[in-house]
């Protein structure tokens, strides 16, 4: 028996991977299956519908006007603003990918940015930013944003902002950037299981050494989770299988703004 009224969803794909998408289809703890039939009533999702064309717009046009002011948008992939948003135009009417996000937007419960790109701007957004990409809360203003970054989103962090709303009706606390506490009060460094390492000053120094192959800390590699707030040190992905540190590579900031120019792969002086 449904415990629970299931919150229409609507997920738009803008510059971006997929990789939003992937990391949900692997949700495990709910699999995306119970999600689906149990939690959420997915109205639209390119990638995963089984519709085309027309006929997908006709399904979301139909969702938005159906659940007018309570579907949650979910938004994957950054925005480009340069050129007057030319770089990503979408469906027959050649609606830029800004035009549909303001459209979609404005009936929505809330607008849930997963990823690094919908979020912050992600790599479309590294120097120099052709398309000049942003992230949803530069466009979207008036009703509540929550930002869910990392590259890709941890599944378990989308579930578990729309299991808050479905129980409480509102959006859980939010940090300045518009990150859910629950997920991202967290410091990568503060709960990282090579940590113990770091305070005894043993690093790895080249790939490969006898400290690579004792797991000891990445720092001196390039490893950005002293700067980096994230669950994911706690947590991991695919159900607690593994994550960057885990196999043997440092943090690269995946879930900080303009992370790509500002941490990506760079080593301490
Ligand atoms: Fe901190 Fe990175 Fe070292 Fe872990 S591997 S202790 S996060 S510097
Ligand atoms: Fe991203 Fe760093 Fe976690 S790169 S997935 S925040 S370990």
């Amino acid at each position: 028996a449904e415990l629970m009224n299931r919150v229409p969803v609507i997920w738009i794909e803008l510059q971006d991977c997929a990789g939003n998408s992937e990391a949900l289809l692997r949700s495990s703890a709910p699999t995306v299956d119970s999600l689906i039939f149990d939690v959420l009533s997915l109205e639209f999702h390119e990638t995963i519908m089984a519709a085309s064309g027309h006929q997908a717009d006709a399904q979301l046009e139909d969702a938005v006007e159906h659940f007018k002011g309570k579907y949650l948008l979910f938004v994957e992939g950054s925005i480009p603003t340069a050129m007057n948003g030319q770089y990503g135009t979408i469906g027959a009417s050649g609606e830029t990918f800004q035009e549909h996000l303001m459209r979609l937007s404005k009936d929505a419960g809330a607008v849930i940015a997963v990823g690094a790109c919908a979020t912050f701007g992600g790599v479309p957004a590294a120097a120099p930013n052709p398309t000049g990409a942003v992230g949803v809360m530069d466009l979207v203003k008036g009703k509540p944003v929550i930002n869910i970054p990392a590259c890709p989103a941890n599944p378990a962090n989308m579930v578990g902002v729309v299991l808050h709303y479905i129980l409480t009706g509102q959006v859980p606390e939010l940090d300045s950037l518009l990150r859910p506490k629950f997920a991202f009060g967290y410091r990568i460094h503060d709960n990282c299981e090579r940590r113990a390492h770091f305070d005894a000053g043993e690093y790895v120094e080249e790939w490969g050494d006898e400290g690579a192959k004792n797991n000891w800390c990445l720092y001196k590699m390039g490893c950005k989770g002293p700067m980096t707030f994230n669950n994911c040190s706690i947590i991991r992905y695919n159900e607690g299988t593994n994550w960057p540190i885990g196999v043997g590579r440092g943090c690269i900031g995946c879930s900080e703004p303009d992370f790509w120019d500002k941490y990506a792969y760079e080593r301490p002086m």
